[in-house]
Formats: structure tokens, sequence, C-alpha cells
């Protein structure tokens, strides 16, 4: 393999120096590298999942882009035209893999679900990334942000091509033969819970079922892995990704058509909801709100100031459409799903590019209809227009206040309106949404 990566590198290195102007040139590398890939996959599945030829396959080109880089500003555009109009550039054959980013308390579970509930056609996992941070923080290496993103981006990555094997290793206690008990939320992937990946329950007695819908025994991810591969598109939900850019390399893997959807919340409503989620580790705002003071440079609110001003980098990111993310990206505003939810949901199937089924409609107007049936922290079943606007009677206005300072400029970006009194944030008839569209 290598040395047919080198016969072609010479080739190509030979036309640059030759051909150094022309801007026909970068298009026709790449046609070269696609040609590739089907004589070195004897399957004609383009999910090969050698990581290390891809590693190959992505450094050589970039070393061509690199060679070629100085003509490329615009020829760069034109491809990516095609590559987003004709498909011709990427080898997902159709395959769509979206990636939901999000932080915790934004309603991404219930987004997750529009992609959950698509059907047969959709394979979804629900926060794999949970594993490696686990681990990671046990084993306290997580303090280098750049490493657990590169480890992040990596793992979802092979997740998105359905290999497991990366994921496993972050996996407690470890799977034996690929077998494991422990995946993280499993009942809330439709697809991991499907009769094709449900092992029988041995030990009936002791043994908790490991999904809802059927009694499963542990998951064998030999078999979740032959189930990923055999549905047509793929969906990952994740509130650990802290910065769209480590993901450049995710978008630029020809093996994958990568969508994301950062989906956001305002962020006095996050705290809000926090506050109420994970009520003893957010005591010191209570405490505060009692006092009326905030200290700000308390470690507490460095904390809030820092991850606004992620999701707004993020954001900055998206919005500005590098060639990278171009046509690749969606912002969205979990307080206009909450509002237009079925509107919504059909925005974000057009941009991925998959049709809206009829499962996943009916789902929305059976879960954004009712006001009953709300219970536990992670519940996706409510009113969802009611629910997006209760923070506003909840949280403390001087809590309030401190967040419109700290997150200023994030609630500038996405449209949330500042109030300056306690009558206008629990006002209900004066809305907090600006209506902005985000393209
Ligand atoms: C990936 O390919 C390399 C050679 O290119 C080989 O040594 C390695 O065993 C392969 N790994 C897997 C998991 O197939
Ligand atoms: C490449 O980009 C530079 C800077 O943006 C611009 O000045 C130049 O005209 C571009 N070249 C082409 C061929 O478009
Ligand atoms: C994190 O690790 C990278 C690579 O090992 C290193 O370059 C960087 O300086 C580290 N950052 C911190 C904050 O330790
Ligand atoms: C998991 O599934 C694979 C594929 O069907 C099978 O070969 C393997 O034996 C299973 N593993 C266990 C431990 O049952
Ligand atoms: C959902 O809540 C909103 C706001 O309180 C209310 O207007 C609407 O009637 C509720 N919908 C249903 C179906 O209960
Ligand atoms: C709420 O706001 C509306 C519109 O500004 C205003 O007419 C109304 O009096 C306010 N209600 C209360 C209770 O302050």
């Amino acid at each position: 393999m290598k040395t047919k990566y080198a016969i072609v590198f010479i080739c190509i290195v030979a036309l640059v120096i030759i051909e150094k102007e022309s801007n026909i040139l970068s298009r026709f590398s790449d046609k070269l590298i696609q040609r590739q890939i089907p004589q070195q996959n004897p399957q004609t599945s383009p999910d090969f999942s050698n990581t290390t030829e891809n590693g190959s396959l992505m450094m050589l080109k970039r070393l061509l882009s690199k060679l070629i880089g100085t003509n490329r500003n615009y020829s760069e555009e034109q491809e990516e035209e095609e590559l987003d109009d004709l498909g011709r550039y990427s080898f997902s054959s159709g395959r769509k893999h979206i990636l939901l980013l999000a932080t915790t308390r934004t309603g991404s579970s219930f987004v997750g679900e529009f992609f959950n509930q698509h059907g047969e056609n959709m394979f979804y996992l629900f926060e794999p990334l949970w594993h490696v941070e686990r681990m990671l923080t046990m084993a306290s290496e997580a303090n280098n942000g750049t490493v657990l993103a590169g480890i992040y981006r990596d793992v979802l990555q092979a997740l998105f091509l359905c290999d497991f094997s990366p994921l496993e290793k972050f996996i407690s206690p470890l799977p034996q033969d690929h077998v494991t008990p422990a995946l993280f939320r499993r009942e809330s992937s439709h697809s991991l819970c499907e009769e094709s990946v449900c092992s029988p329950v041995i030990k009936d007695v002791f043994e908790r079922y490991h999904c809802k819908t059927r009694r499963c025994g542990p998951l064998n991810l030999t078999l979740a892995s032959e189930s990923c591969l055999s549905k047509q598109h793929h969906a990952i939900k994740t509130v650990r990704v802290r910065q769209l850019d480590t993901l450049q390399p995710l978008l630029e893997d020809p093996r994958l058509d990568v969508r994301v959807i950062q989906l956001v919340r305002d962020p006095r409503a996050i705290l809000a909801s926090r506050m109420v989620a994970f009520s003893s580790k957010y005591q010191t705002w209570k405490a505060w709100a009692q006092d009326g003071q905030v200290p700000e440079d308390d470690e507490e609110v460095k904390r809030l100031r820092g991850n606004c001003d992620q999701i707004r980098m993020s954001a900055e990111v998206g919005l500005s459409q590098p060639p990278w993310l171009r046509r690749r990206y969606m912002l969205v505003r979990y307080e206009d799903i909450a509002r237009y939810p079925m509107q919504k949901a059909e925005e974000m199937y057009r941009f991925t590019g998959i049709p809206f089924s009829p499962q996943a409609r009916e789902w929305i107007l059976r879960n954004t209809q009712t006001t009953q049936g709300a219970s536990g922290i992670y519940s996706t079943q409510k009113n969802s227009s009611e629910q997006a606007e209760k923070w506003r009677f909840s949280i403390p206005f001087t809590l309030a206040q401190v967040v419109q300072r700290v997150c200023g400029p994030t609630m500038e970006l996405f449209g949330y309106r500042f109030v300056d009194d306690e009558k206008t944030l629990m006002n209900r008839s004066i809305s907090l949404l600006e209506d902005k569209l985000f393209h």
C-alpha cells in the first residue's frame, strides 16, 4: 500500500512541478487519491476501518494541498461546490453523518430524538464520549484540553465509521470479547436495542435489562458495529466537544459526509436548569442568590464565562463558513425548536439531506403537545413551549444579571434579550428572544 502511495505521490509532485499554475491540478489530485481507495479495499463498501491507512491518506491529501496551496484559494471553493452538489468527492455513498453538538441543559436529548426516531435507516448514539470523559477525568489526564479534544475527535471519527474499538478502551469495566453491560445510556439508542443487536439474557435473576423495549443481555459491540454498517445514516449527540474547530479533520475525512448541528440555548435558562438538575453542585450559586452578592472572580463564575465563550467561538467558526464547514454547519436555538418543533425539525432534516420520516414526525407530534408525562431530569416528554420559558420564574434575578454580564457577547450573538428588572424577567408577554436567522 505504501509503495502505491509513494508512486502516486511522486507522479503528483512531478505534475505539480510541471503544471504549477494550473488550477485543475488540485481537483485532479483528489480524483487520483479517490481512485486508489476501492483498490485498497477489496469490499465495495467505503467503510474500511483501518485508521492508520486513513491517517496516511489524510496526510497525503494534506501534503498535496500544501503543495498546491498557493493557487488553491478559489479552486478550493469550486471544489466545495462540486463536493456538495454532486457528492463526487466523498466516499460516503450517500451516507450522512450527523453530529449534534450541544451543552448540558440545552434540550439535546430531546433534539437527539428527532434523529433517533427516524426509523430503520438511522444509527444513533447518545453521548458515547461520556466514557472517554469519565475515564480520563478519573486518570486526571484531562487537564490538557488539546489532547482531550483530539481523543474525542478520533473516537467520533471511528464511531461514524462503525468502529467501536477506540471507544472500547474507555469503557469501564473493559469489555470482554467486545461485550459490555456498561455502555452509557444504551437504551437511549433505538438501534442498540433492535432485535439484531439484542443478545440473550443469560442470568435472569440479577441481570438488569439493558433495553426498555426488549429483554436484552449485555451489548455485543460486534453486533452493534454490524448494525451500524447496515444503516444508511449515522447520528451522534454529544455535549462534550468544546470547540468546533478541533473537529476539522473529521469534516475533511473523505469517507464521511458530516453535518454539524450546534444547539444553543439562553445561558440564563441553562444556569436555571442546571441549578435544578444538578442541585448539589450549584449550592454556591444558591448561596450567592440569597446574599445578593456574586464574587465575579470566583472559579464558578469564570467557568460560566469560559463555557459561554467556547459556545460563542464555536458558533462564530461555524457562521463564518470556512471551506471545511461550508454548508455543513447549522446553528439552532432551543427556543425556536420549542416554539416550532415541527418546522425546525423539517429544517434540520433538510439541512442534513435525509428525508424527514413519518416516524420522526409522529414522535415530535406526540412529544410536543402534552403537558403530562414529564418525569425525570432527562425527560423529553414535555410541553416544549411551556418548558422553554419556565426558567424565567425559577432563576433569581441577581443571577440572571450575572449571566448577562458574563455571557453578554454570547447572548447578543444568539439574539437573547437582556432584562433590566425582575418584572420584565417574569413577564411572559415580553419575549426575550429576538427573531433571528443564522445563515
Ligand atoms: C492497518 O494497516 C496497516 C498497514 O497499512 C496494518 O499493519 C495494520 O495491521 C492494519 N490495522 C488494522 C486494524 O487492520
Ligand atoms: C487568493 O486570495 C487572495 C487573498 O484573499 C486574493 O488577493 C487573491 O486574488 C486570490 N487569488 C485568486 C486566484 O482568487
Ligand atoms: C497539551 O499537550 C500538547 C501536546 O502534547 C502540548 O503541546 C500543550 O502545550 C499542552 N498544553 C497544556 C496546557 O499543557
Ligand atoms: C458477538 O457477536 C459476534 C457476531 O455475531 C459473534 O461472532 C460473537 O461470538 C459474539 N460475542 C459473544 C461473546 O457472544
Ligand atoms: C403548552 O404550553 C403552552 C404555554 O403554556 C400552552 O399555551 C399550550 O396550550 C400547551 N399545549 C398543550 C397541548 O397543552
Ligand atoms: C407585561 O408586559 C406587558 C407588555 O409590555 C404589559 O402590558 C403588562 O402590563 C406587563 N404585565 C405586568 C404584570 O407587568
